[in-house]
C-alpha cells in the first residue's frame, strides 16, 4: 500500500498547533457554547438552573464538570425541535437518528454548522488519504442519516468528484467501482464485506480495484477487521466516528499514516470520559464512557452529551489534537453473560482469527431456566471445504471465546449467505431472552 501521509502544508494550521493554543481556544469557545445555550434554548436554561449552575461559572475547562449531563432521553423528551437554540427559520438542515423503540432523535443546523461540518469531514477525508480530484464513492445511506450527506458535503469541500449511491443494491456498487474507479470509498465496514462478496462472486478481484481508501464508521469494529478489508482490497482502511447529536461523521477520524486511534477534531468538540456509574470525569489513559461538548455549533448546542460509546482519550500523534481508541462497543450493546461482560467487538476478533470463517456474524440470546445462552452465528469461509471442516471451525471458535473472553457460547457454523446482511450499521445481538 502506498504511503498517504500528508505534507504539513496541507493541514489546517489548527491540527499541528501546540497544546495549550489548543486549549485557549477551547477555552474561548466554551465559553461562548455555554452561554449561548443558556441565554437561547429554554432546556439548557432550565437544566442550569436546577443544577445550580451558570455560564459565568465557567473559568477553565476543569470547570465543565460542575455542569449537568445531556442525555438522548433530553432529545426525545423535547421532539421534535425544543432542542434548537436559533429560530426554527435559521435552521438550514434537519437529520434525525432511528431510535429502537418509538419517535427518533431530531437535530438541527444552521447554515453555519453544515459549513463547519463539511470543513471537518473534508479534513477527516484528507486525514485518511483523500485529496482533491478524487472520485469518491458514497456508500453510506443518504436521507435522515448522517453518513450520507455527511460525507457527500465534506468531499464535495475536499474538491473531490462524488458519486452519491448511498446504500443498496450491491451488483451496481461494484459495476460503478469498476466503471468510475474512485479512489476513496465511504461506507460502514459491514457493508464494505458484503461489497467484498460481491466482488468475488462476480469473479473479479478485489486487489485490482482501483479503491485506495476506504473511511470506515458509523458501527464498532476491530484492527482484526481492518487487516481482513485492508488485505482483501489492498487498501487502507480508515476509522471515522461522529453521532448525530453532536454532529454527524467526522468528530473524530485516524490519520492514514498511524491508524493507532482516532485524532478529535477538538478545535470544535470538547471530549471527556466519565465512569459510566458514577459520572465522574476520568483522566487521560482510563477506560469509560465519551462525552461531548459542541464548542461552536449555533442550531443544536450540546453539553456533555453522554454518547454511551465506550473509549479512552490518548494524547496526540500524528496531530496535535487528542485521540480516542478505537471503540470497543456501546454500553447498551455490553452482554452480560453469566457475569462476565462481552463485547460484539471481541467475539469479531475471535472469530477473524479462524481460516475457515467469514466475518459474518450475529450473537444471538436466549434463556433456558434461569441461564442465559449466548450463540454466535457465523458463515464458514467460501473456500471452506465440507462438514468436517465445519466441524474443526465450530470449535475452534468456541475454544478462542472460552480462553480469550472468558464465556462458552454455542457456535453455530453456517453456509456463506446464512447471516443476514446489512445495507447500513450491522445489527450484531439479537436478545430473545424474555423481557423482565
Ligand atoms: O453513525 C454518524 C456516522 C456516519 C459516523 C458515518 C461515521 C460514519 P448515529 O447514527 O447518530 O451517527 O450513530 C452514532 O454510532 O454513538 C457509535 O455508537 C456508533 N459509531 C459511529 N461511528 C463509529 C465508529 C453516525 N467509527 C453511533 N466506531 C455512535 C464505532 C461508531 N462506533
Amino acid at each position: 500500500m502506498k504511503d498517504l501521509s500528508p505534507r504539513p502544508d496541507e493541514l489546517d494550521p489548527i491540527e499541528t498547533a501546540s497544546r495549550d493554543e489548543i486549549t485557549a481556544l477551547q477555552t474561548e469557545r466554551m465559553k461562548w457554547s455555554l452561554a449561548h445555550a443558556y441565554a437561547n434554548s429554554p432546556f439548557y436554561r432550565a437544566k442550569f438552573d436546577a443544577a445550580g449552575v451558570h455560564p459565568d461559572d465557567f473559568r477553565t475547562l476543569a470547570d465543565l464538570a460542575r455542569f449537568p449531563f445531556t442525555e438522548k432521553g433530553d432529545l426525545r423528551d423535547n421532539y421534535p425541535f425544543g432542542m434548537f437554540a436559533v429560530p426554527r427559520e435559521q435552521i438550514v438542515r434537519i437529520h434525525a437518528s432511528s431510535g429502537t423503540t418509538g419517535k427518533p432523535t431530531v437535530v438541527g443546523y444552521t447554515r453555519n454548522d453544515i459549513e463547519m461540518w463539511s470543513d471537518l469531514v473534508a479534513r477527516s477525508i484528507r486525514a485518511s488519504g483523500g485529496r482533491a480530484g478524487d472520485i469518491v464513492h458514497v456508500a453510506y445511506g443518504y436521507g435522515l442519516f448522517t453518513g450520507g450527506l455527511g460525507a457527500h458535503y465534506g468531499a464535495e469541500r475536499l474538491g473531490c468528484t462524488v458519486v452519491p449511491i448511498s446504500g443498496g443494491m450491491t451488483e451496481r456498487q461494484v459495476m460503478l467501482i469498476e466503471d468510475f474507479r474512485p479512489r476513496v470509498i465511504m461506507v460502514t465496514p459491514s457493508y464494505m464485506l458484503s461489497i467484498l462478496d460481491e466482488f468475488r462472486r462476480q469473479g473479479l478481484d478485489p486487489r485490482a480495484s482501483s479503491l485506495e481508501v476506504g473511511i470506515f464508521g458509523a458501527e464498532p469494529w476491530t484492527n482484526a477487521m481492518r487487516h481482513e478489508i485492508e488485505q482483501a482490497f489492498d487498501m487502507h482502511a480508515v476509522d471515522i466516528y461522529g453521532l448525530s447529536e453532536v454532529m454527524g461523521p467526522g468528530v473524530a477520524n485516524e490519520c492514514v499514516e498511524t491508524k493507532d486511534g482516532l485524532h478529535i477534531w477538538e478545535d470544535h468538540f470538547y471530549p471527556e470520559i466519565i465512569d459510566p456509574v458514577t459520572g465522574a470525569p476520568l483522566p487521560d489513559g482510563e477506560k469509560g464512557e465519551l462525552v461531548f461538548t459542541t464548542l461552536t455549533k449555533e442550531g443544536l448546542p450540546i453539553i456533555r452529551y453522554r454518547t454511551r460509546d465506550l473509549s479512552r482519550l490518548l494524547p496526540g500523534s500524528a496531530r496535535s489534537m487528542r485521540r480516542m481508541e478505537k471503540i470497543t462497543g456501546r454500553s447498551d450493546d455490553m452482554i452480560i453473560l453469566r457475569g462476565v461482560n462481552v463485547f460484539p467487538t471481541q467475539i469479531e476478533e475471535q472469530i477473524l482469527k479462524c481460516a475457515g470463517l467469514a466475518p459474518h456474524f450475529v450473537i444471538e440470546l436466549t434463556r433456558e431456566g434461569r441461564m442465559d445462552r449466548m450463540t454466535v452465528r457465523v458463515e464458514c469461509h467460501p473456500d471452506a471445504g465440507g462438514d468436517e471442516a465445519r466441524a474443526a471451525s465450530t470449535r475452534e471458535l468456541a475454544q478462542h471465546i472460552k480462553n480469550v473472553v472468558g464465556v462458552s457460547a454455542e457456535v453455530d457454523v453456517c453456509t456463506p449467505g446464512g447471516v443476514e446482511r446489512s445495507l447500513g450499521k450491522a445489527r450484531r445481538v439479537v436478545d430473545n431472552r424474555p423481557k423482565e
